[in-house]
Order: structure tokens, then sequence, then C-alpha cells
């Protein structure tokens, strides 16, 4: 197809979380949270994999750019500016759980956080920009994690239930789309930063994360009614990291394992949340991995009393399965696993790039929930360069971003409901998974290096000026 038909009202624009952008990390009485004790660099990445992190600071090994990330904290109004010139309609942001309750179990939250959510929804409203809230983009409050173990604990239900039920009541006129968790089920891979704790021994991970995964689906459920009563015309959606399962070949027991990885890692937490209950094919898992939840009296019915509006998802590649891979085969820097697929090319960091993989998530997704969908990341993680006369030509980011549209296009004219596009990292930021600067995914670039030097000055790269022609054409330049 040529033109594609974006619908009117199409959310435009881009996506950031509090955690990679803010810095500020100690102002307005913010306490630390998870990201605040995670290093910068290549030792990142170890530690979000592997069991037995201590949630400590250690200056004299590591560097923490999380820190002091992009200085959005008080650079905020420049940066919705640029955003506003770019078209946004939209700008997906989390709340850093830890400016409202610094320590997560407080009785009452702390003005000079609610006050700084409340400038900065002000000023994307001065432009005409909608607010797209996450309420946990990977930022449990450290106390929480330390002194209560993280969602194992059923306790942090009820402060999170106090978290959410401040926020609507705070931004009741000024906020209308939400979502709970960021990327959900990356908890099977990460629990770190998804449920808030590290385990100790690989062996031992079945029954704690799933318990947490239930804390976690109770806390959205009644995050989602309370939405639903405080703020009449609101629409909250659940958020995953979605990534399309391809089996490695017609093998019917590669296309069996793909289908099962698929339903346990895409599927499993958006079946609870969409639908409202526990997904057939989980039962048989928690047998045979010996997990028993503890559900108590009326758990079952809070799930069913909370499904979402929308799906909102992830989407950076597709996944290729192998029911036996050798160490070899494995795709590289791929999160979430899976073997190297022979047709896709891989980023800088060995993220497969897979467009068509986008319609085909469209899809699917569409086909088994039927509800809206609204892809709220997207993007290419690359390094910049700066010319001499200063400008930054991203076209290897363009074409990444100008196919991803593409099939966007498609997947509508399939017949898909989708909400918008934000894409991931409008501006440069620190990177979730490796805590690098130079993990760009920008269409503004920040003066900011792996080694903490930089002025945090904002360019606009090429990229820039071809997003802004693609908002005002409501996607029909590409
Ligand atoms: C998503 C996260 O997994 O991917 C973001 O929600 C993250 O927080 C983004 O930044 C890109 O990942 P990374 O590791 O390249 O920053």
């Amino acid at each position: 197809m040529e033109n594609y038909q974006f619908p009117k009202g199409f959310l435009w624009g881009g996506a950031t979380a509090a955690n990679q952008m803010e810095g500020g990390y100690k102002e307005g009485n913010k306490g630390l949270n998870i990201a605040d004790v995670l290093p910068g660099g290549k030792e990142r990445y170890n530690i979000l994999l592997n069991p037995g992190f201590d949630f400590e600071i250690h200056p004299e090994k590591y560097s923490y750019p999380n820190h002091e990330a992009i200085d959005f904290y008080h650079r905020y109004k420049e940066d919705i500016a640029l955003f506003a010139e770019m078209g946004f309609k939209a700008f997906r942001m989390s709340i850093a759980w830890t400016r409202i309750f610094p320590n997560g179990d407080e009785l009452e939250a702390n003005e000079e956080g609610l006050a700084f959510y409340d400038r900065v929804f002000d000023e994307l409203h001065k432009y005409g920009i909608e607010p797209v809230v996450t309420i946990s983009h990977y930022e449990m409050p450290l106390h929480l994690v330390k002194e209560y173990g993280g969602w194992r604990n059923r306790q942090v239900v009820t402060f999170f239930e106090r978290y959410a039920k401040a926020i609507f009541n705070r931004y009741k006129n000024k906020v209308k789309y939400w979502m709970t968790f960021n990327e959900i089920n990356s908890g099977l891979v990460m629990p770190i930063q998804g449920l808030g704790f590290s385990i100790q021994k690989e062996e031992d991970k079945f029954q704690p994360t799933f318990q947490a995964y239930h804390h976690q689906f109770l806390a959205s459920a009644i995050a989602v009614k309370a939405c639903h009563e405080i703020i009449p015309n609101s629409q909250i959606g659940c958020m995953i990291l979605y990534a399309p399962v391809y089996a490695f070949d017609s093998n019917p027991e590669n296309v069996l394992y793909s289908l099962q990885e698929e339903q346990l890692f895409n599927y499993f937490c958006g079946d609870v949340q969409v639908r409202g209950e526990y997904p057939a094919f989980i039962k048989r898992y928690f047998k045979e991995h010996q997990i028993e939840l503890e559900i108590q009296d009326g758990d079952l019915d809070i799930i069913k009393e909370g499904k979402v509006d929308y799906i909102g998802f992830s989407y950076y590649m597709s996944r290729t399965e192998k029911k036996v891979k050798t160490d070899e085969e494995a795709s590289q820097g791929n999160i979430i696993g899976g073997v190297k697929n022979p047709f896709l090319k891989a980023s800088d960091w060995g993220w497969e790039i897979d467009p068509v993989g986008l319609r085909i998530s469209l899809n699917k997704l569409y086909d088994r929930y039927q509800i809206p969908l609204f892809i709220v990341e997207n993007g290419l993680g690359a390094y910049d360069k700066i010319e001499e006369d200063g400008s930054i030509h991203d076209d290897y980011r363009i074409d990444y971003l100008r196919e991803h549209v593409k099939a966007m296009g498609e997947a509508i004219e399939d017949g898909v409901e989708l909400m918008g596009y934000t894409t991931w990292g409008c501006i440069d930021m620190v990177s979730m998974s490796s805590g690098e600067f130079s993990k760009r995914y920008g269409f503004i670039y920040v003066d900011k290096h792996d080694d903490g030097s930089g002025t945090l000055e904002r360019k606009k790269k090429k990229s820039f000026y071809w997003y802004k022609d693609v908002i005002s054409t409501n996607g029909e330049k590409l």
C-alpha cells in the first residue's frame, strides 16, 4: 500500500520514563527507588538478568547515570516546547512513585512531588499535548524492596492502592490516559525491576515470581476500578512487552515450544488483565513447577472487576525459538532469548529489526483480545554522530521508524483498532538495560555521555523534522 489512513485523533507522540529522564534523584523530598541503585554500563545487564543483587549503591565501583539522567526535572519546559514543535498529540511519561510516597509506605503524599507533576501536566496542556501516564515504570520505592521484599509481599498492594488513588484524585482533571505497570511480563526475565526483588538462586524463582504477579494483578485491578470511579472519562490500560514468537522451522516440536513461550511470556499477564481471569494454560504450568498461589477469598472477583480498557505494548523485535538450541545459535542481546533469525538484521545492541513483526503483533493481539491497542514504545537504539556543522543525520532511525509506521498502516487496513504511537525515547535518555547514554533513541540529541561528561544541551536530529512531517500529515508523508 502507498497511502496509509490513520484514524482522526490518532495519538502520535513520544514515550519516556521518570527514572531514565528526570534526574533530581534526591530533590523535592524524593526517596530512592530501584533505578537509583542500578549502576551504569555493561554491569547493569548482568545484574538485571542474574540472581543475587544487593540493592546497594557502591560509588567506589560504579557510576549511577539515573541520578542526574538528562535533568528533565529542571528542563521540562524546554523539552516539552520541543515536543510541541514536532506536533506531539501525546506524551507518555511515568510518575516516580518515590516523588509522591518517598518510602512507599507513608500515609500522606509528598506535596512537592505532586506539585512537580502538576507543573509538567500544565505545560503539556499549554500545547494541547495529552499526557499518557504509566503509574509504575521500573521505579519501585527502594524501602519497599528492602523492608517488604517487593511485590512478594501482599502489603505492597495497599501501598500501591494509596499511591494510585492519590494521583488519580490529584490529576483527575489533567490526565485521561493511564497505564498500570510498565512491561508487566518482563518480571519473568528481569524480576528486579518488574517485581521488586532479586532471586537468590535460579531454581528458587517460580513460587515468589508468581506470588508477586498475583499481587500485581490485584493492585492493577484495584487501580483500574479506582481510576474509572475517580475519573469517569478516563482510559486505563495494561502495558506488556510484546515480541511475537516465531518457530525456527516447521518441526512441530519447535512450533509447540514457540506457542508455549508465547503463551507464557506474551499472553499470561495480558490474559489476566484484559479478560479478568487466569488463563487455562497457566494452571498446568503452575502444577509442573510446584507453584501454589496464595489466593484469598475475593481476590478473583477483584481481578474480574478490574479489566483494562486498552492494551499498551512495547515493540522492538520479534523472537525466534527452537526447543533445543546451542549457545552459538542464541540471539545476542535479545533480553528475552531465542535464536538468531537468518532473515533479520540486528541493531548495534543485537536487537533484531522486524517491522513485519509489528503488523503480525498487532493482528495477533487484536485477534485475541478485541480491544483497542496502543503502541507505547518502539524505536531504534543507535550510536549518533555529530557532524562538524553540528547536524545529526540519523537516517537509520528514520528508516527504522518509517518501516514500522508502514506496518501500523497495514495493520489498521487489516482491521486492527490502534489508538496511537508513542516512540520510545523521543529525547535521548539513559538506557534501561545497559545504563548507557550512548544508546540513543531520540529525535532530540542530549549532550551527555557514558563517562558522565556533557553539557546537557539539546539538539534536533534529522529525524526530528521527519517525525514532525509524519504527524502533521497524520501519517501520509513518510
Ligand atoms: C523498554 C522499557 O523495555 O525498552 C524502557 O520500558 C526501555 O524503559 C526501552 O528504555 C528500551 O530499552 P533500552 O534498554 O534500550 O533502554
